[in-house]
Order: structure tokens, then sequence, then C-alpha cells
């Protein structure tokens, strides 16, 4: 959406047409919501702001067959290391030369994935916030492997301001600055509610009214994922088993199984239907 917005063009891949038909919705959506500020006095400019940017965006669940006309690949799939090895691998195959690969990725190590593929001086992080279209950040190329080139570096932050970001640099550590910041403080509000010290929503109105924060934590993890919040947690406590701030949480992995997943499937921390 933020791409296609800023004059790019877009091709959004995913599994099915579904899925595709249901992200095409919500951007826009999310497109009417930001037009509606945007263009507040000049709802026309708005409407073609919206036909202009849809206009620049095309869906496909075909990976191989559109890779090869793009300048740059960011992936956002599932957070798993092999699943995402393998895509990328199979987009090496048939991706151009100078194509720039880059992940979303939360949580894994981009050189890790960088080592899939024959590219890896073009190869960086680009880690965007929820909800995207909203949050000013981008952890840019970020995570500037060892291996990635600093043409590759330079491109990316370009690409981040262009897209009207604020890109932040950081090493290929997990979790880079925010979610290795962030993810520990979701976690340990689970752990001071799991303890019964405080109910979820005396911590919520705790953390906005004395911090702050937009959101309480356990409204962050329903608007994040419960699974994803897992995921990134059981990654890094493999990598750490001994470090208690990337502890599991029984609480969490009980929601998760109870595919209580957030406001994505109507329940997690709280009820959304
Ligand atoms: N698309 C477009 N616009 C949106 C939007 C979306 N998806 N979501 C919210 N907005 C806009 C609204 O239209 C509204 O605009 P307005 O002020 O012009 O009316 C504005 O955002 C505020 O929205 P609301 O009034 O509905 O609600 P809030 O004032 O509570 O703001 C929020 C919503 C921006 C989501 C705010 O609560 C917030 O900043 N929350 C914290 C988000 C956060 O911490 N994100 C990081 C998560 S970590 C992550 O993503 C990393 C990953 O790896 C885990």
């Amino acid at each position: 959406q933020v791409a296609a917005a800023t004059g790019h063009t877009v091709v959004l891949v995913d599994q099915s047409e579904e899925i595709l038909k249901k992200s095409t919705k919500g951007i826009e959506e999310s497109l009417r919501r930001v037009t509606k500020k945007k263009f507040a006095d000049k709802p026309e400019a708005g409407t073609e702001f919206i036909e202009k940017t849809l206009k620049n965006l095309t869906t496909s669940t075909d990976a191989v067959g559109v890779v090869h006309s793009t300048d740059l690949v960011i992936e956002a799939i599932v957070e798993n290391q092999e699943i995402k090895n393998e895509l990328f691998k199979t987009l090496d195959k048939f991706a151009p030369e100078h194509t720039i690969f880059a992940s979303n990725t939360s949580s894994l190590q981009i050189t890790q994935l960088a080592n899939s593929t024959t590219r890896q001086d073009r190869f960086g992080g680009l880690h965007f916030f929820n909800p995207v279209p909203m949050m000013k950040l981008v952890e840019a190329s970020v995570i500037k492997t060892p291996m990635t080139s600093q043409k590759t570096f330079e491109s990316l932050v370009d690409f981040s301001k262009a897209v009207g970001k604020s890109p932040v640099s950081c090493k290929d550590t997990p979790g880079f600055i925010v979610n290795r910041l962030l993810v520990p403080y979701m976690l340990e509000a689970v752990r001071l509610f799991e303890r019964g010290d405080a109910s979820k929503e005396d911590i919520d109105v705790a953390m906005k009214l004395g911090a702050g924060y937009p959101m309480g934590p356990f409204e962050l993890l329903d608007y994040v994922g419960l699974d994803t919040t897992k995921y990134i947690i059981d990654g890094w406590h493999a990598l750490e088993p001994n470090n208690p701030l990337f502890a599991p949480s029984p609480l969490l992995n009980k929601l998760v199984e109870e595919k209580k997943l957030g406001r994505k499937t109507g329940e997690g921390f709280y009820k959304y239907k």
C-alpha cells in the first residue's frame, strides 16, 4: 500500500486468490482512512489518489512468474526460517541480477536468509511496523549484514525514504531495535498477569496513562498477533535458552493452541466479535 501510494509499481503476491482479495479489500479500506484525513477538504483529489494508488498495484499467486520484472522483493511471509529460505532460494533463480531481496522478518537473522541465495551482497532487512500506513519507522537494511554491499544499503535507505518512512539502521541482531525492546516488555506484561499481580485491563490502562503508550501491552499483542509473538519468542529462546527475557509464556502458548491469535481471529487476550 505505502509503496503503491508513493508511485511505485507493486505486485502483491500471496498463496491464493482468496487471500489476495481480502488483502486488496484491506488496502482499499486503509487507503480510504488515509485519504479522509489527507484530502479532508478535497474529496475529488482523494478519489484520484485512491484510483492512482490502486492502478500501481496488481496481484499474483505466482511469485516465480512475476519476479523477473522486479527491482526489489520484500518478503513478509510466515516467521519460519526454513520456509523463508525455500522461497528466497527459488526466487533467486528467477530474479534479475540487479534485484535486491529484503525480508520484513521480525526476529530471524538476515544473514541466515541471505545465505540461502547467491546474492548475499544484494540482501538486507526492511522491517516495517503495524499499522504500516501510520507508523513512520522502518528499520532499513538495517540489517546490514557483513555481506550487504554499501550500494544495497543505500538503495534500501533511499527506498524507505521514498515510501515516506524514517529509516534507522541496526546490526543483524535478534529483534533489531524495536522488537528487542518491545517483545520482552510485552512478555513481562503477560508474566505480571499470569502471576495474578494485576488484571490485563489495569496493566493496559497503566501503560497508556502512565507511560504514554498508544496501546497497552495486551491490546498490542492482540494487534500484532499472538502467533507472531510466539514465533519470535520461541526463536530467541532456542538461541538463548538461559535468557529469562526470552522465556516462553504458558498463557501465550495456550491461547495460540486454542487459535486465539488476536484481532485477526476475533479473540486473543480480548474478544473482538
Ligand atoms: N490504515 C490507515 N490508517 C489507519 C490505520 C490503518 N491500518 N490504522 C489506524 N489508522 C489511522 C486512523 O485513520 C486515524 O487517523 P486520524 O487520526 O486521521 O483519524 C489514526 O490512525 C488513529 O487511529 P484511531 O483513532 O483509530 O486509533 P488510535 O488513535 O488508537 O491509533 C494506532 C491507532 C495508530 C494503531 C495507535 O494505537 C498506535 O500507534 N498503536 C501502537 C502501534 C504499535 O506499537 N505498532 C508497532 C507494533 S510492533 C510491530 O509491528 C513489529 C512486528 O515485527 C511485530
